[in-house]
Parts: structure tokens; C-alpha cells; sequence
């Protein structure tokens, strides 16, 4: 028997069994959980209106990052934490920065695209929650990327991320999570079978090698940022799959003098940033081209690599 899919939400535990492999996570919050927030606009990782910010113990480190859950498959939640707009209001009732500068600000019309907004401004506000420093316009352009808005035009909402460090600080507790993540933390792999088919995520290079050569056929996953829509607008069945994104081993960057070593697991902002520490002049411009930051923070080299997508980069 499977053992459930287990992550950190709405401050406890959440258990999920029975539910197809891939169960995209904006489906199993729309409409599992009926959390509404959480908006579809393409169920492609264009639009941004179903960004959430995901959040996963790294040895001693909490990492927070945006994704798009339109395409993000339940099971990789496994052992994480996930945070939607609904998790931002305070225990007072009051909004948090991000939401109270979006309002004063006037950054929502229609309002479709908002939750999405705040959840990058959010993570944006847990970047600098800690050094206390003002993004620069950059970074903010940058934590927007994978946000579109019809109706209320970009300045605002440009205002409103300048604005929310001025307002009254929240802290986020983290150690807080990092004991909830360290409490469902599971050594045992994820073995799931639905339907007739598997999900597995294997921990190690050496399990993952084995499940290689037990499932030839099973389609390897990683950031889903190209797979996820096989599934949301080819309607594939993925058949048996084999996630690698909770492999250690394939997540490092290692530098030394005159060369650098990325793994096949680490994601396009990871990989970028760290070949932009190396070549600025040449591909600082090409990094911020590439996607949106929610769609970096999933997608990963060796996924970029094996899939070739003809995109290349927008603009
Ligand atoms: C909105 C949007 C914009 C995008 N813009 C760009 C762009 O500008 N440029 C661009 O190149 N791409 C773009 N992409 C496509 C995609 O994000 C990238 O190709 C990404 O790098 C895929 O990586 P992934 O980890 O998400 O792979 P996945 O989607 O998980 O997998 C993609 C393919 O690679 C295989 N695979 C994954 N990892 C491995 C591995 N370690 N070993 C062997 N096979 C593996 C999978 O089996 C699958 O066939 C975009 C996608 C979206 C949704
Ligand atoms: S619904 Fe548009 S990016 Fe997910
Ligand atoms: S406020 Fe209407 S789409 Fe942004």
C-alpha cells in the first residue's frame, strides 16, 4: 500500500492519498481543499495568477521560493511546506505589507491577478525580511516577471513592492516551519501507485539509479515547467514517473578556481546565478530574459538541457 503524499499547510500536517500522480497543485487547492485564493488564468505558467510560494528544509536552511502550482504535480510537495494568499493575513486580521501596500497603493482592479501579485511580492518581502535592504527596481521588475495584469496597468504594483518595506515589519517565523518540516521529514522514499502507475522519489543518486534500471520507461521529472503541460494542455498520461527533485546529490554547486560544477538538479535561478558570478558581462541579461523567476525557481538545468525547448528566452 502507498504511503500518503505529506506536507506542511495552514500550520499543520496534510495528508493526501488516493489522488492521480499527476494532480496538479492548483487542482487539489481549487478543488480538493475548495481554497480559492489560489487563481487559473492559463494553466501554463504564463500568467501568474496561481503562484504560491513552496518551502523546503535544505540541511539547516528554510528555502522559500515561488512556483507555479498550475504546474506543479501534488506528490512533489512531499515533506515541503506550501503557502497560498490565504496563509498571509495576520493573526490580528490585519493584511500583511505586501497586501495592506497593494491596497494603499491601488494595485488591483478586477483583481484576478492579484493573489498571484502578493505571492510574489511576498517572496520578495521574505528575501529581504532578514538583511532589511530595498529591492532595487531590478529585482523588483525581476520577482514580477511571471505576473501579468490586464486591467491595472504595471506602476502600481511597482509602488506597492517599494511601498511594503516601509509599513510596519512581519516577521515570518521560520523556525517554526523548519520544526514542522523536520517533524514529517520521511527517510523512506515516495512509492505511489495510482491507477496502475507509479510515482517514486528517490532520495539518492544510488536509489534513483536503481529505480532507472527497474523502470526504463518511467518518465523522469524535475521542475515539471515543461511536463506540467504535457499534462494541463496535451492531456498526456505521463505513465509511470520517476521525480528527481528531492536527489541531493544532483543539487550542488561546487566552484573551485577555473571551473564550476552544477548538478543536473539545480534549478535555472541557482545555475544562473552562479554562471552570472562568473560571466556578468555576457549573460546577466540573458538569465533575466529566461522565463519568469517562479518558472527559474522550478525549472531545472538538466531538465533545460534534456528537454531543448525551442523557447530560448522571451522578449
Ligand atoms: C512560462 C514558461 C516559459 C519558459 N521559457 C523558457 C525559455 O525562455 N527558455 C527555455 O529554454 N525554456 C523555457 N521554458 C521551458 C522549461 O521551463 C525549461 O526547458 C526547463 O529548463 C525545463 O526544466 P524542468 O526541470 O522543469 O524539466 P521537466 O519539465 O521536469 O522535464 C523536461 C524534460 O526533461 C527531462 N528531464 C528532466 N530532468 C532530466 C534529467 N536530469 N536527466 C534526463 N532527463 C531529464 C524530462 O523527462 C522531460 O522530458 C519555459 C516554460 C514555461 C512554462
Ligand atoms: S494559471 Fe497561469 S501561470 Fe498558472
Ligand atoms: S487587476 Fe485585473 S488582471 Fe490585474
Amino acid at each position: 500500500m502507498s504511503e500518503p503524499i505529506r506536507f506542511y499547510f495552514r500550520g499543520e500536517t496534510h495528508q493526501v492519498d488516493g489522488l492521480p500522480n499527476t494532480r496538479t497543485v492548483l487542482q487539489h487547492l481549487r478543488e480538493d481543499l475548495h481554497c480559492t485564493g489560489t487563481k487559473e488564468g492559463c494553466a501554463e505558467g504564463d500568467c501568474g495568477a496561481c503562484t504560491v510560494v513552496v518551502g523546503e528544509l535544505r540541511g539547516n536552511e528554510l528555502e522559500l521560493k515561488t512556483v507555479n502550482s498550475c504546474i506543479q504535480f501534488v506528490p512533489t510537495l512531499d515533506g515541503k511546506a506550501l503557502f497560498t494568499v490565504e496563509d498571509l493575513k495576520q493573526r490580528d486580521g490585519c493584511l500583511h505589507p505586501a497586501q495592506q501596500a497593494m491596497v494603499e497603493c491601488h494595485g488591483s482592479q478586477c483583481g484576478f491577478c492579484t493573489p498571484g501579485f502578493v505571492m510574489s511580492l511576498w517572496g520578495l518581502y521574505l528575501r529581504h525580511e532578514q538583511d532589511g535592504v530595498t529591492p532595487s527596481k531590478r529585482e523588483i521588475d525581476d520577482a514580477l516577471s511571471g505576473n501579468l495584469c490586464r486591467c491595472t496597468g504595471y506602476r502600481p504594483i511597482i509602488d506597492a513592492a517599494r511601498r511594503m518595506g516601509e509599513l510596519p515589519k512581519v516577521e515570518f517565523d521560520r523556525e517554526a516551519i523548519k520544526a514542522a518540516l523536520r517533524s514529517i521529514d520521511q527517510q523512506q522514499p515516495l512509492a505511489l501507485t495510482h491507477a496502475g502507475q507509479t510515482f517514486h522519489a528517490p532520495r539518492t543518486l544510488a536509489q534513483l539509479a536503481q529505480l532507472r534500471a527497474d523502470l526504463p520507461q518511467a518518465r523522469i521529472l524535475a521542475g515539471s515547467t515543461d511536463v506540467g503541460l504535457w499534462v494541463t494542455k496535451h492531456m498526456r498520461d505521463l505513465g509511470d514517473i520517476i521525480y528527481i527533485g528531492q536527489v541531493e546529490e544532483i543539487r550542488h554547486i561546487v566552484r573551485q578556481d577555473d571551473w564550476l560544477e552544477i548538478g543536473a538538479g539545480v534549478t535555472l535561478e541557482k545555475a544562473y546565478a552562479a554562471l552570472t558570478g562568473q560571466y556578468p558581462d555576457e549573460l546577466s541579461e540573458m538569465w533575466q530574459r529566461f522565463a519568469s523567476l517562479p518558472v527559474r525557481n522550478a525549472g531545472t538545468l538538466g531538465g533545460n538541457v534534456a528537454n531543448g525547448s525551442p523557447i530560448r528566452c522571451r522578449g
